[in-house]
């Protein structure tokens, strides 16, 4: 399995229109998306994007519709050339990446995963999974295998010689992530690969990635519109507005305090309680506080405030990954945080 590797954009900017080049530095003194369209008729796609995706780390990029997510994606394996700024990979600038190289680049680094599913109507999940092996020359032996390896952790074992129009979407979408998969690329990019699929059915599809993941630790990049969905698989997120980066972090730091309006409009409607952990509204460790209770700073918001409740606590003790103490709650604070007043 190849390693992790993570990417970093820097000083992106994309302007949509013949004449992109010429206005970068308008935009870089300030010059708004509606005053480039109404003054220039040139679509501000990005403006000065920089952005760190740590390897082997799922980062979610949110926001509106327009707000730039896809031309973001599509910059990473350059289905898009930026009009300004650089984009490193393993120290490589792919946006100066020579043709060849490029096409190397994209069949084995990347790999994507559509909303549409992408699939091949009349091959049969076998050979749908297995097409991007084929295309690189393998033979039917070796790809059938690898092929099947993946068809089979996606769970779709026994589905291998069905075609796509006989399978569900959301067992569809299993087929296009096993062919995402079986090219071993270390990132892989999806843009609102689950958008079209059924809340039950989503949520099972986060699972199944969440779970290989754990396994494969591969650089995901993966778009969507669902607050839930980005907080449940994202270690970091990032939300975009009119092509800029509004704030980036964390799921906590998104929902616990908000860059602006704009983000605060994104999580107002968040359980807190299930979404928040302790270990991120925990104050420090005052010595008075010895009643022998403590909880693990992964804990739940709603988890903590039912066992305080439960025993009558004013205060609980939060204890790290090594069970060492590492701060407390008051019952105060945790229904503040919960209200949100904190
Ligand atoms: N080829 C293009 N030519 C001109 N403008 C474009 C082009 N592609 C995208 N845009 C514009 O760039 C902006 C960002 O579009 P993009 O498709 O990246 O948004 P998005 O966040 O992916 O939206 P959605 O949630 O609807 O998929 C929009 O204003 C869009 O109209
Ligand atoms: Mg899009």
């Amino acid at each position: 399995m190849s390693d992790p590797i993570g990417i970093q954009i820097r000083n992106l900017y994309k302007i949509f229109g013949p004449r992109g080049g010429e206005f970068v530095s308008a935009v870089q003194g300030g010059m708004s998306k509606q005053e480039l369209n109404d003054k220039h008729r040139h679509v501000l796609g990005l403006r000065d994007i920089n952005l760190d995706i740590p390897a082997g780390r799922i980062q979610v990029i949110m926001g509106l519709s327009g707000s730039g997510k896809s031309t973001l994606i599509r910059h990473i394996n350059r289905l898009i050339d930026p009009t300004a700024g650089e984009i490193m990979i393993e120290g490589q600038d792919v946006v100066r990446m020579p043709p060849a190289a490029l096409r190397s680049f994209r069949r084995h680094k990347t790999a994507m995963v559509f909303q549409k599913f992408g699939l091949l109507p009349h091959r049969t999940v076998l050979n749908n999974v297995g097409y991007g092996l084929e295309v690189q020359g393998m033979d039917a032996a070796a790809r059938n295998e690898i092929a099947m390896r993946w068809i089979e952790r996606v769970g779709l074992r026994g589905f291998e010689t069905k075609y796509p129009s006989q399978l569900s979407g959301g067992m569809q979408q299993r087929v296009g992530l096993a062919r995402a998969l079986t090219n071993d690329a270390p990132i892989l990019l999806m843009d609102e690969a689950y958008s079209a699929l059924d809340p039950l059915i989503r949520y099972d599809m986060q699972t199944v990635l969440l779970d290989l993941q754990s396994e494969v630790r591969k650089t995901i990049v993966f778009i969507t519109h669902d607050l839930d969905e980005a907080l449940r698989i994202g270690d970091r997120i990032a939300l975009l507005r009119d092509g800029s980066i509004i704030q980036q972090g964390t799921g906590q730091d998104i929902v616990l305090r908000p860059a602006d309006d704009y983000v605060s409009n994104f999580v107002q409607h968040v359980d807190r309680g299930k979404v928040v952990q302790v270990g991120s509204i925990m104050e420090p460790m005052s010595a008075s506080n010895t009643n022998g209770h403590a909880i693990p700073e992964h804990t739940t918001l709603s988890e903590a405030l039912r066992q305080m409740l439960s025993s009558r606590l004013q205060v609980i003790d939060v204890n790290d990954m090594a069970n060492r103490p590492v701060g407390q709650l008051s019952l105060e604070r945790a229904i503040a945080v919960s209200a949100g007043a904190a």
